[in-house]
């Protein structure tokens, strides 16, 4: 047995490495196990696993065929555990998720696509990338799953959700960004909806299985500073989000902001299947010269109704400095984001 395609079965060597075990008796039973395996679990197995039965090998890390449950697709991949619950991921690929913080800035190959679905996306003041959204959607939904964004804006969840084979669902207030929406993901038209997010309890849904979404940071982009605004006056473009009232982007008050962003939660909460997550995308902010902890407030209050799972940090490192305070006070400049994760429990 030199080639690896007669192999079936793999194991942990002494190093951690995965690599095939060399008994043939023991790779004969695994083919066996293959074959039951397929028989009662295909449609279970990731859509790559499903597409290349020929290729998969049994995983065991102790090299124990009976007590086996993970399949190997790519060795350097990692293994795919039959009892994975959660998602399609590898134990690799979960394990490299779940570091607490990440750096991503944006990718031209993500504003390269953006454009081609729509060439009025820069419209939009605040959007995020839909690479960064689908790494979270592979970590918490499984091929298939049920995907909605209360504030979908251009629609980058809906991007994100169409690339990674999710059904996706998102509401967005302003008819401008609604229509461009629907333009990137004309797939999911039916599940846009041009509505405030507020009125959720409202909108016919079925059960959702993960949530992902960035709500305005307050009314931070009704006083931009650093030549924003006038950059993106000067170029026609979109500097807030509208004049609507309804916006929750045009409520100066804390508290009231505050209540009524975490109000769509709450009622999100009542669309969502049990031990379903959300994520919310959040920065702390600032307001004449003060610091309002957003994120750490809807943390807070939301970890009344959900569990409070956990924060993961997004570092932008590729944003230029501005001398905010010099040369008199303290004041940073803010490059990180909090991923909040909640969970249904
Ligand atoms: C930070 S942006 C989200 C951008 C989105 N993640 C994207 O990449 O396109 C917040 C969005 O919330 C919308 N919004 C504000 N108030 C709303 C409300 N009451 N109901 C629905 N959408 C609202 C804004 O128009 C804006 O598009």
């Amino acid at each position: 047995m030199k080639e690896s395609n007669n192999y079936f079965f793999y194991h942990k060597d002494s190093k951690r490495n995965i690599v095939p075990v060399e008994d043939e008796q023991k790779n004969e039973e695994a083919k066996i196990k293959i074959k039951e395996i397929l028989e009662k679990h295909k449609q279970e197995l990731p859509q790559e696993f499903r597409e290349n039965v020929d290729k998969l090998k049994l995983y065991s890390p102790k090299g124990n065929v009976k007590e086996a449950h993970a399949l190997i697709l790519n060795a350097e991949d990692g293994a795919y555990d039959l009892k994975n619950k959660l998602n399609c991921m590898t134990g690799k690929e979960w394990t490299k998720f779940t570091c607490s913080w990440f750096i991503f800035n944006a990718l031209p190959s993500d504003l390269k696509e953006e454009k081609s679905l729509n060439l009025n996306t820069e419209e939009h003041p605040a959007t995020y990338s839909p690479t960064m959204v689908s790494e979270f959607i592979k970590y918490f939904t499984k091929e298939g799953d049920n995907v909605i964004d209360p504030f979908v804006g251009i629609g980058s969840t809906l991007v994100a959700c169409k690339r990674t084979g999710r059904n996706g669902f998102g509401i967005e207030l302003n008819p401008k960004y609604y229509e461009i929406c629907k333009e990137r993901v004309p797939e999911f038209a039916e599940n846009i909806f041009n509505a405030d997010c507020r009125d959720i309890d409202k909108i016919d849904l079925p059960p959702i299985n993960y949530s992902i979404s960035s709500p305005p940071y307050w009314d931070v982009l009704n006083r931009s500073t650093d030549g924003f605004r006038e950059e993106r006056e000067d170029k026609g473009l979109d500097f807030k989000y509208s004049e609507s009232s309804k916006d929750l982007g045009n409520i100066s008050n804390y508290d009231e902001f505050l209540k009524e962003v975490c109000s769509v939660y709450f009622k999100l909460y009542d669309k969502l299947s049990t031990g379903a997550y959300i994520t919310i995308i959040v920065k702390n902010v600032k307001k004449e010269g003060k610091m309002y902890p957003l994120a750490w407030d809807m943390a807070r209050i939301l970890g009344e109704k959900y569990v409070l799972k956990d924060e993961r940090i997004w570092i932008q490192d590729k944003i230029g400095l501005s001398p905010y305070g010099y040369p008199n006070s303290w004041a940073s400049n803010i490059l990180h984001h909090y991923c909040l994760i909640l969970r249904k429990e």
